[in-house]
């Protein structure tokens, strides 16, 4: 079964999300495989965005995702990476859909409340940056 990378960001934390966007993927039907309230390492920070290593966004990036704790969690289900994506809505939250979670709830593309993973690719990558898969994940 497919399995994502999803992250409540620093400011999601601090609104007090956590519980509405965990409840938002419960009911869409797919499984919390893994979950822990961490705060990031510019290490690991500079390492899970690397792929915009070079955009002028970057410094500040990292900067907001290692600014307070984050809920780093996997999510198991049928095509999750893409359907998390569509609930959460487009990168810039003054294009996100009402409905999603970035259009419900944010209005800055620097505070946009939730990462996801964008593939299988980055899924694989940035479960295994971010959780040991035998002592972390469950497994049905
Ligand atoms: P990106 O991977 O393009 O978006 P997504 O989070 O939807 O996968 O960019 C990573 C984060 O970088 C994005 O959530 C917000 C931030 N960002 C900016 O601050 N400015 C920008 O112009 C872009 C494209 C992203
Ligand atoms: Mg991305």
């Amino acid at each position: 079964m497919e399995k994502t990378f999803l992250m409540v960001k620093p400011d999601g934390v601090e609104r007090k999300l956590i519980g509405e966007i965990v409840t938002r993927f419960e009911k869409k039907g797919f499984q919390l495989v893994g979950a822990k309230l961490m705060t990031i390492s510019r290490d690991l920070a500079e390492n899970h965005y690397g792929e915009h290593k070079e955009r002028p966004f970057f410094g500040e990036l990292v900067d907001f995702i290692t600014s307070g704790p984050v809920f780093a969690m996997v999510w198991e289900g049928e095509n999750v990476i893409s359907v998390a994506r569509n609930m959460m809505g487009k990168t810039n939250p003054a294009d996100a859909a009402p409905g999603t979670i970035r259009g419900d709830y944010a209005t800055q593309m620097s505070n946009n409340i939730i990462h996801g993973s964008d593939s299988p690719e980055s899924a694989l990558r940035e479960i295994g940056l971010f959780f040991s898969e035998e002592a972390e994940l469950v497994s049905k």
